[in-house]
Parts: C-alpha cells; sequence; structure tokens
C-alpha cells in the first residue's frame, strides 16, 4: 500500500515535470526558432489568467504534435524574466502567441483559438505549404475552394520564388495555388507569368497586371481582395485600413436606406476600384465612430477617411446625401480639390496666460510663430498624467508669462487634442513637443521625467534662444525671499 502510494506520487511529480512546451530565453531563442522550421511562441506572464487557462492546453498541444509532428515546436517565455526579449518582440499584453517560419524575420501572430484541437490543427495547416500545386483537374475546384483564391501561372524560378514568398506572407489570409501547365493559363485568357484572383462576390476574376514583385503582389491582393462595396466593421476595418487607401463611408441606420444607397455606391466604387475603399456602416451599431471621422450622430452621414494622412473629409451633414452630390464630392476628393474637414475648438478670446490655449484653428499661428520657441502639450481632459502634470506645467509657463520680454520669446502651450484636429502623429497622453523657433519642421520631442526643471532644460537645450528658465525662477524666488525677510525687517523695526 505505502508502495502504491508513493509511486503514484513519484508519477505525479514526473508527470508535472516533463513538459513538451519549451521555455525559452534571450540567449536562446533567436537559436531555437532559427533551427526549427515551423515554432509556435507563447509570451506570458504567470499572473495573468488568461495564461493559466491556455497552459493545460497549450501541454495538451505540445504533446499531441511531438508525436505526429516533430518538425513542429511549441515554446513560451516567461516575460516577467525575459523583459528584454518580450520588449524587442513588442509585446503589449499576455498571453501573446506568434508563429516563426524558421527565423525571427519570418513571424506572424498566431489568429486561432486557445484549445489544445485548435492549436494542432492550426499549426498543422500551417506546416502544409502555402502554395497548392494544381493541374487541369484540380484547377475548376481549386478557384472556388475559398472566398478568395490566388492562382500562379508560371515555369520560371524567379517567378516561383516570388510568388512563395508573398503566399507566405499571406498565408493566414488567403488560398494561394500554382501551375506551370502552360495551356490551362491560355484558357485564363493569360500568357506566363500571370496571377489570377478568383472571388465569389463582385467581379469575380481579376488578372493581375503590375510588376511581378512580392511587395506589388501583396499590395493587389490586399486591395483587390477588398469587396466593391463593403460593410465596416470590427472584423473587417483592419483590412481597410491596411489596405492603405482612402476609405469612404457612409453611416445607415435603417434597411430601406441601405438598399436605396447601395445603388447609388455600386457604380462609384467600382469606379474609383483600388483608389478609394468605399463602404457602409450600420450606424445603430457604431454610430459613435462618427465622432472619430468629424462627423455629427445624424444618419445618414458620409465621410472619407484619409489612410495616409489621417485627414478626414466630411459631407456637409446640412445637405442632403443624394446622388449627384456624392459623385461631386467623391470626383472633388480624387482631383485633390477637396480641403480636409477640422474639428476645432472656439479659440478663446483672449489668452488668460500662463499657458497658451491653442485650437485647431490657432495652431499654425501660435505653434508655427517662426519667432518663438513654442513648448506644446498634446494632453486629453480624461487623462490622469495630464491631470498631474498640469500644476507643474503651469508653474513652467509662469516664468515666461509674467516677464514681457520672455513671453515674447518662449511660448508654453497645451491643445486638447481630442477635441482638435492637429497634424501631430501623437500616440499617448501628455506628450509634449518643442517647436524651436526659426525651425519649425523640427519639432523635438520631450522624454524626461516631469519636472519644472527637467522641463525648463528642455527648452534651455533645445530652444533657439536657449533661455535658462529654471534659473530665472530661482533668482526670483530668491529675490523674493529676500524681499519679504526686508519688509519682515522693516516689520521688527516699527
Ligand atoms: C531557384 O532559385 C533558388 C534561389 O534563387 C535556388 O536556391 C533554387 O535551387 C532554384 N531552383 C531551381 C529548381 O532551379
Ligand atoms: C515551384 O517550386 C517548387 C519547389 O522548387 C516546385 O515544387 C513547384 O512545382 C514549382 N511550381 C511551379 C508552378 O513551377
Amino acid at each position: 500500500m505505502k508502495i502504491s502510494l508513493i509511486s503514484t506520487f513519484l508519477a505525479a511529480a514526473s508527470v508535472a515535470v516533463a513538459s513538451d512546451v519549451v521555455s525559452l530565453t534571450k540567449t536562446d531563442f533567436e537559436s531555437f526558432v532559427s533551427e526549427h522550421s515551423l515554432t509556435l511562441a507563447e509570451f506570458f506572464a504567470p499572473w495573468c489568467g488568461h495564461c493559466k487557462a491556455l497552459a493545460p492546453e497549450y501541454e495538451q498541444a505540445a504533446t499531441t504534435l511531438k508525436e505526429k509532428h516533430q518538425d513542429i515546436a511549441l515554446a513560451k517565455i516567461d516575460c516577467t524574466t525575459e523583459s528584454e526579449l518580450c520588449n524587442e518582440q513588442g509585446i503589449e499584453g499576455f498571453p501573446t502567441l506568434k508563429v516563426f517560419r524558421g527565423g525571427l524575420d519570418a513571424v506572424s501572430p498566431y489568429s486561432g483559438q486557445r484549445k489544445a484541437d485548435a492549436i494542432v490543427s492550426y499549426m498543422v495547416k500551417q506546416s502544409l505549404p502555402a502554395v497548392s500545386s494544381i493541374d487541369k483537374d484540380t484547377v475548376e475546384n481549386f478557384k472556388t475552394a475559398d472566398d478568395v483564391v490566388i492562382v500562379g501561372y508560371f515555369s520560371d524560378n524567379d517567378s516561383n520564388q516570388t510568388f512563395t514568398k508573398v503566399a507566405n506572407t499571406l498565408r493566414d489570409n488567403f488560398l494561394f495555388g500554382a501551375t506551370s501547365d502552360e495551356k490551362l493559363a491560355a484558357g485564363e485568357g493569360v500568357t506566363v507569368p500571370a496571377v489570377v484572383m478568383y472571388k465569389n462576390y463582385d467581379d469575380n476574376k481579376l488578372v493581375f497586371s503590375g510588376e511581378f514583385s512580392v511587395d506589388e503582389l501583396i499590395n493587389f491582393a490586399k486591395v483587390e481582395s477588398m469587396p466593391l462595396l463593403g460593410e465596416v466593421g470590427p472584423s473587417t476595418y483592419t483590412s481597410y485600413i491596411e489596405s492603405g487607401i482612402p476609405l469612404a463611408y457612409l453611416f445607415i441606420d435603417k434597411t430601406e436606406d441601405k438598399e436605396k444607397f447601395t445603388e447609388v455606391l455600386l457604380p462609384l466604387a467600382r469606379k474609383y476600384r483600388g483608389e478609394i475603399n468605399i463602404a457602409t456602416i450600420d450606424a445603430n451599431m457604431y454610430g459613435q465612430h462618427a465622432e472619430n471621422i468629424n462627423l455629427k450622430q445624424e444618419w445618414p452621414a458620409f465621410a472619407i477617411q484619409e489612410i495616409a494622412t489621417n485627414y478626414k473629409y466630411a459631407y456637409d451633414q446640412a445637405k442632403e446625401i443624394t446622388k449627384d452630390g456624392l459623385t461631386e464630392f467623391l470626383g472633388l476628393f480624387h482631383s485633390g480639390d477637396l480641403s480636409p474637414t477640422i474639428k476645432s475648438q472656439p479659440a478663446p478670446e483672449t489668452q488668460d496666460g500662463p499657458v497658451w490655449v491653442v485650437t485647431a484653428n490657432t495652431y499654425d499661428e501660435i505653434v508655427l510663430d517662426e519667432d518663438k520657441d513654442v513648448l506644446i502639450e498634446f494632453y486629453a481632459t480624461w487623462c490622469g498624467h495630464c491631470k498631474n502634470l498640469a500644476p507643474k506645467y503651469e508653474e513652467l509657463g509662469r516664468i515666461f508669462w509674467d516677464n514681457e520680454e520672455l513671453k515674447n520669446k518662449v511660448v508654453i502651450a497645451k491643445v486638447d487634442t481630442p477635441n482638435n484636429d492637429v497634424p501631430d502623429d501623437v500616440r499617448g497622453f501628455p506628450t509634449i513637443k518643442l517647436y524651436p523657433a526659426g525651425d519649425k519642421a523640427n519639432p523635438i520631442e520631450y522624454q524626461g521625467d516631469r519636472t519644472v526643471k527637467s522641463l525648463a532644460d528642455f527648452v534651455r537645450d533645445n530652444g533657439k534662444y536657449g533661455i535658462d528658465g529654471w534659473a530665472i525662477a530661482e533668482k526670483n524666488a530668491a529675490e523674493a525671499s529676500v524681499e519679504s525677510e526686508e519688509s519682515a525687517a522693516d516689520h521688527d523695526e516699527l
């Protein structure tokens, strides 16, 4: 009895220790993913609940794969001890799962479910060739095997290499096939090397006509796979953004409007295909998004979002949306004759200081004033760090505001960024930048700690005038205390 208990205990202990998931560190990570043709890596933190839930599934998947597919490895990296590696990998949340294909560069996010079976099947699929070989017997079925199918017709090795690279990059998005049978190409009306996209919607066959390069082919796949008139939603928004071309969308809250406008928008979508994506969006579900593109929540509403510049162009909401109106609006946008819609709060009538209040409409006048060193804080009203900074920022502002001469040289300013469109690419709040006098094209972002002295030193070191605000503040404080001592002394004499 005793013996069997002990042996059970020992067996349990050994199960707990033996794992088919490999723990990696900065030292062996790169060599490991380079040596394995396929690695799924989990970046985790021991305290994270989702990581704990994943752990047994991950273990089981690793064991199953080890038995049948020795070329597929499952690894894990503890980000609490491997912070340098996790930083390099850009890990922002836990768990993060990435698929590596024989090297650090060949990486893609894992987009399957977090269950043992799903992990196994996802990884086995990843291990199959990205390009399926097709012939005259299989080609017809293959063309309709998925929503979007991309077929390469070629026989030379260069085209093969290029096409295979494209397929490896986009293997999670599309099904890729290839054939070297020139008769099949002729049957499709193309000559080798050629690439044809087959879709089960819209114009369902599209022939690639660009230069046969990896970049052009990836672009073709991303742009042309977008539906002619799609719908913006959580599952499609990213592909619209990734396609990189302007997105024009109509907010609709009624079914009959959707039917009516589909007829109007389809020909426009066809006309601007590959140059402007045109879509609808359900205003009942995603109405709030309208504010992000400078529209009021009144339906229907139409706007164009230029992805490259993040400029927004709103169709005048006081006007009815008509076929002619939309045609004209898109035409003006396309020819570059439309001005972006700038969101701006009203500018204050007077600047009361000590911090200058900037709005979208006064941005150029204040921030880009060539005669002044301008420090500008991009903040949001809801941002806690901004609130903490506010009194110090005012103290900094006062140094320059209170002195007529300094006031004409250094401006300490702020802008409520969510409510004012600014040309700056602001990724977090607060963001602080100095626009030096005479060099407005080269603003410098502040990275130091949030103290008055550090901010003042930053202005001194990077501004054109090199004014030492902190030294001035200290001198002022010293004089003030001497004055108060003197006046205290006066009192004593009395
Ligand atoms: C194709 O080209 C690659 C490199 O460009 C080479 O490694 C490979 O051996 C070539 N294959 C054939 C079949 O010629
Ligand atoms: C592309 O190259 C691979 C590997 O060399 C080969 O198996 C495949 O048949 C080629 N495909 C075409 C369409 O030539």
